[in-house]
């Protein structure tokens, strides 16, 4: 989780990518079996858990409290569940790395226990908004610290008499907030409910629901009634819609490629990418469709093909929050330019995603207009150059997809943070033709 300013990327221009390929293991669904699992009655056996840096401190974090997790395999987890009351006092600080989603989630979880905790995490996590987090909770009677501008570390004391259900209108769609209130929730008095301005990725409800909580839904709300039990379920993880989307934009813009993603998370609050990129044109087809662990999925086969730029309809962007870096590499290679708006969100994640990528495609020969919500991306030939990824795992991939499809050698600077999310990537990507190696430092 440290060292992210010591590897960089050579990344060249590449033939075709074709095959198969199986990404990892979906982070959000991982970071919520670790949760869920630990929190459970019984044992629950995992499949397909990613072996990232982001929610292995996740289920690094339950074990400090007391919870054993067995490591079966490659991506196998067995964890045996102490119940809703059963964590144990953290000896110390808890280390939730660059990942947001285990520091929101935790907060919600850590802040209906009877003993006291401290999360933190890198630089990174460590700029992040937790207001978003800490203002719901102090509403349900939660106790918790944060410096002064918001940020971790959180200092979360038990709350006196226990917390109690409230009605939280979200101002911001985001389902870190509402997967952060509901679990608190879990141990609340009376009924929680979260109204969001737009449906956000419900896997927090889908995994609830598989492990017995009845989950209420109703139009803009979604509600949990305190003091029940959780069941421990066995989970297969699909691989991460996230992840393939980088495969998603190189296929589609590196000519003569075609590829089949194996298994994919087809969850429709996480598949606004799909959406758009077929748009813009892409050849795309869902085939082998089926479930697993609650969730859709299906292959995904993707074929070269022109893109055209577009305007990203508004309504896309909760569902393909994570996936702007792609999209933006997808847009520099398209005829036209293509607008993103209504996405101010991108400032507040691992990195400010659309100061990144607008530096990043500017450097390469691709002019970006800025703006406060989103950019506007006119297609250019993608030059050689060197980029910065300012530690952001996605930014980091998105720049070696579209120098990929460039003229010339990209120099991608602070990759090690890909581990955070998808570990392997390089290896997988040069299967699956891609030119990209690790690049020592001069
Ligand atoms: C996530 C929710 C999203 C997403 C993040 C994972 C989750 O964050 O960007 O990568 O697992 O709940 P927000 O809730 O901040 O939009």
């Amino acid at each position: 989780m440290s060292g992210a300013a010591t590897l960089d990327w050579l990344a060249r221009p590449a033939q075709a990518l074709r095959g198969r390929v199986r990404v990892p293991g979906d982070k959000s669904i991982s970071h919520r079996a670790m949760m869920l699992g630990s929190l459970a009655e019984g044992v629950t056996r995992v499949r397909g858990f990613l072996e990232g840096e982001d929610t292995l401190a996740t289920a690094a974090a339950f074990r400090t409290m007391g919870v054993r997790i067995d490591a079966a395999g490659a991506g196998e987890r067995v964890v045996h569940g102490v119940g809703l009351g059963g964590l144990q006092a953290p000896r110390g600080p808890i280390d939730c790395g660059n990942a947001g989603t285990g520091m929101r989630l935790l907060a919600g979880v850590l802040a209906a226990q009877p003993f006291p905790s401290i999360l933190v995490g890198d630089d990174s996590l460590s700029r992040r908004p937790m207001r978003r987090v800490l203002d719901p909770l102090a509403r349900m009677g939660a106790r918790i610290d944060a410096s002064a501008a918001g940020t971790a570390p959180l200092r979360i004391a038990p709350a006196t008499g226990g917390l109690h259900g409230i009605d939280y209108e979200s101002p911001v769609a985001s389902a870190q907030v509402k997967s952060c209130v509901l679990l608190a929730g879990l141990r609340a008095a009376g009924r929680t409910r979260v109204a969001e301005p737009h449906p956000t990725r419900d896997h927090t409800e889908r995994m609830l629901e598989a492990f017995g909580w009845p989950v209420e839904r109703d139009g803009r709300w979604t509600g949990v009634r305190g003091g029940a039990r959780l069941q421990a379920s066995d989970i297969e993880v699909p691989a991460d819609f996230s992840s393939a989307a980088f495969f998603l934009v190189a296929a589609s813009i590196v000519p003569g490629s075609e590829l089949v993603l194996e298994r994919v998370g087809l969850n429709p609050l996480r598949t606004g990418l799909l959406r758009a990129l077929r748009l813009m044109g892409a050849d795309i087809e869902v085939q082998a469709q089926g479930m697993a662990g609650g969730e859709p999925i299906g292959d995904l086969r993707v074929r070269h093909a022109p893109l055209r730029g577009i305007e990203v309809p508004v309504e896309l962007v909760p569902d393909m929050i994570d996936e702007f870096p792609a999209l933006f590499a997808a847009a520099a290679c398209a005829t036209g330019p293509t607008t993103v708006r209504g996405a101010a969100e991108l400032r507040v994640k691992e990195s400010d995603r659309i100061a990144v990528m607008a530096a990043g495609l500017r450097g390469l020969g691709v002019p970006v207009r800025e703006h406060d919500d989103g950019a506007t991306i006119d297609p250019a030939p993608v030059r050689a150059g060197a980029v910065a990824s300012a530690g952001d795992h996605r930014c980091a991939m998105s720049f070696a997809v579209l120098a990929a499809a460039g003229t010339g050698v990209v120099r991608i600077g602070d990759c090690a943070n890909v581990a955070t999310s998808f570990p392997g990537f390089v290896e997988l990507a040069t299967a699956a033709g891609m030119e990209l190696a690790a690049a020592p430092r001069d």
